[in-house]
């Protein structure tokens, strides 16, 4: 193991925190957690920009090195779980948080908040995915779990040129539902269409305000958005479906009525990545490698240097990333 090593790392000051590359020491690491891990690759997640910009109350105690997500390969392990040589991911689970995170070359994980990589994924590819892919799949699961199955009636995904947007709309092709991809960036219909969307909605189409019972036009939706577009989701969504909540990039407020509950059987459903108890954590990631197109993923993600995360985290935060990026915490 390398020593010193390189790590992104929140330092509180006086205005709050500042975030810079440190040196760490292996002696630096939590030794409570029993997995060391030699981390290959992160990602760059809406809320890790909130981490890195100050723009929203990520950090929990400080210092904090960044990072929610991680892959790599295990170098030493006192749980019976994990062996030397095995390669691992760990999303959420209070990464970057209340914990260490993936914006290092090493870290210790607790071996509750890391899986196995499922075959056939690289540890790049699992980063592909991320928390926003993971969470994507916990929307489609969610929606499955709710007897919404594919039909002629289309999937509504909101903020779909986005990284949950891109892989929900990817995922939900791929188990044979017909996605409509809702987006400000209609310049991206071609991409979203190699996706796998049926159809593209413009943003504003959702975004103005509607009724609180509208015709009947989704079989269910995937929602990263909130606010004004989740309640004309939810007021459109035809009898007996559902609507996956996970997000709020347009807004946090949801100003709606009971009638698509009470009246149409609708069900809303909230979706949190972070706290994923472990056994759906491994069904979740069991599916993911089942469904995914691993050339479509690569279309879907690039992959970038940390030294270029302060940039990458305002062009995400201003919506001006497609997909996903990876974090190559060596670069
Ligand atoms: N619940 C969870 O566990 C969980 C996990 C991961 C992410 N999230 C949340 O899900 C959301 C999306 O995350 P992400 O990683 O996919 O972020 P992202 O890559 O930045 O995607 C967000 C997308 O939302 C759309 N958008 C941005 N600003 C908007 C606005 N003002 N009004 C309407 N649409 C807007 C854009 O899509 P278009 O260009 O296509 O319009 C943008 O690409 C965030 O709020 C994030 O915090 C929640």
């Amino acid at each position: 193991m390398k020593d010193p090593f390189l790590a992104l790392v929140a330092q509180q000051n006086e205005k709050g925190y500042s975030v810079a590359a440190e040196e760490l020491h292996p002696s630096d690491l939590n030794r409570d957690a029993e997995v060391l891990v030699e981390i290959a690759y992160s990602s760059l997640n809406y809320k890790d920009a909130l981490a890195l910009t100050a723009k929203g109350k990520i950090i929990r105690r400080f210092p904090m090195v960044l990072g929610i997500d991680l892959a790599g390969t295990v170098l030493e392990s006192s749980s019976d779980e994990f062996k030397p040589g095995q390669r691992v991911l760990a999303v959420g689970q209070g990464l970057g948080e209340t914990e260490w995170g993936g914006y290092a070359q090493f870290q210790r994980v607790r071996a509750n908040a890391l899986v196995r990589i499922p075959d056939p994924l690289s540890a790049e590819e699992a980063m592909r995915v991320g928390t926003a892919g993971f969470t994507a799949m916990l929307c489609v699961l969610a929606l499955e779990r709710n007897h919404v199955e594919p039909s002629d009636r289309e999937i509504v995904v909101t903020g779909a040129a986005g990284g949950v947007g891109s892989i929900a709309v990817h995922l939900l092709a791929r188990r044979g539902f017909k996605p409509a991809a809702s987006t400000g960036r209609v310049q991206l219909e071609e991409y979203l269409r190699s996706l796998g969307a049926t159809s593209i909605v413009p943003r504003d189409e959702l975004a103005k305000k509607g009724g609180a019972m509208q015709s009947e036009r989704w079989a269910g939706g995937v929602d990263t958005v909130g606010g004004q577009t989740l309640a004309n989701v939810f007021a459109q969504t035809a009898y007996g479906g559902a609507v996956a909540c996970c997000g709020m990039a347009g807004g946090h407020e949801l100003d709606t009525t009971v009638w698509p509950l009470i009246l149409r059987n609708v069900s809303l459903l909230g979706v949190c990545s972070i706290n994923t108890p472990k056994p759906q954590r491994i069904e979740a990631w069991s599916e993911i490698a089942r469904t995914v197109d691993r050339d479509i993923l690569g279309a879907i993600s690039r992959t970038e240097p940390l030294s270029k995360i302060a940039e990458l985290a305002e062009d995400i935060l201003s919506g001006r990333v497609r997909g996903r990026v990876v974090i190559d915490v060596n670069g």
